[in-house]
């Protein structure tokens, strides 16, 4: 990765445990973690689960996030979750467009757009997730897929709103498959999308954005990974859901994302989730 970009290894624990089990993982997440860590964490637990977590990271520096959200601000729309009330829960993050939601859950990238939209205006920012599925990729439609997800994902975004959102490429065929991208695939891939947001917002913003890999990622792989110039962390599933693990995963990033930090560390200072200034992590490279 380069080392102008703060790392974020992020959990989705998507539909796994109860608020119980989930403030204990959390808890022992956070008990383990390096105390001179400086890269990002995040952890993204069921709704069910935001407040006993929130509760149990009461002091931490790991970020809460919500594995989804909902477009419209509050009203009758049953079973779905308001920006405002995911940021009452303790939320600094909401992952959108998680290829299980596309998949599953039939969800365009016009409706991820209105969710990025309604996270954005409410203070909560995105971790905005695209990928090809194995179709897509073996007839060569890779480029263009993810091309369409974000031209999608962040059509009528301002570049200072867009600069608050993480981008996360996940391959639909890496994930929970044991099947991760090589380095090089996925390094190919992360150059795509950067140049595709060099062409949606400039330049300058297409080098601070940060874009994280996810699928199947371990901690034997996870270095090799962060590696590459262009991957700036990790969207993590499987290997998230057991304290040892992710904290292996975690520790095992660190090794690349060493050099070069105590500068980022200075400009985007120490950043506790609750009392968070957007802008100081996202969009700190282009202030
Ligand atoms: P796995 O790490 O289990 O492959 O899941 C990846 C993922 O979907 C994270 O959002």
């Amino acid at each position: 990765m380069d080392p102008n970009r703060k790392p974020l290894i992020a959990g989705n624990w998507k539909m796994h445990m109860t608020a119980r089990e989930a403030a204990d993982l959390a808890a022992a997440i956070n008990k383990g973690l390096d105390p001179d860590l400086k890269h990002d964490v995040l952890l993204a637990p069921s709704f069910t689960g935001l407040h006993a977590v929130r509760a149990a990271l009461s002091g931490s520096k790991i970020f809460l996030s919500s594995q989804d959200v909902a477009w419209e601000e509050k009203g009758a729309f049953t079973g779905a979750v308001a920006p405002s009330q995911l940021l009452d829960a303790g939320c600094s993050h909401a992952i959108i467009g998680h290829s299980e939601r596309r998949k599953i859950f039939l969800e365009t990238d016009e409706v991820i757009n209105k969710k990025v939209k309604a996270a954005l205006k409410a203070g909560l920012l995105p971790v905005l997730c695209i990928g090809e599925t194995l179709e897509e990729r073996e007839s060569q439609k890779t480029y263009r897929v993810l091309e369409t997800q974000l031209t999608g994902a962040y059509a009528g975004i301002p570049a200072a709103d867009a600069a608050k959102c993480v981008i996360a490429y996940e391959p639909v065929w890496a994930i929970g498959t044991g099947k991760t991208a090589t380095p090089e695939q996925a390094q190919d891939a992360h150059t795509f999308v950067r140049k595709q947001m060099e062409r949606l917002y400039g330049r300058d913003f297409a080098a601070a954005v940060r874009i994280l890999y996810g699928g199947s990622v371990k901690a034997d792989n996870v270095d090799e990974l962060m590696a590459q110039p262009d991957i700036d962390g990790a969207l993590v599933g499987g290997e998230s859901l057991k304290a040892d693990k992710f904290l292996r995963v975690i520790h095992s990033a660190c090794q690349h994302a060493g050099h070069g930090l105590a500068r980022i560390a200075r400009r985007s200072s120490a950043l506790a989730p609750r009392a968070y200034d957007a802008r100081s992590s996202e969009a700190v490279l282009l202030s």
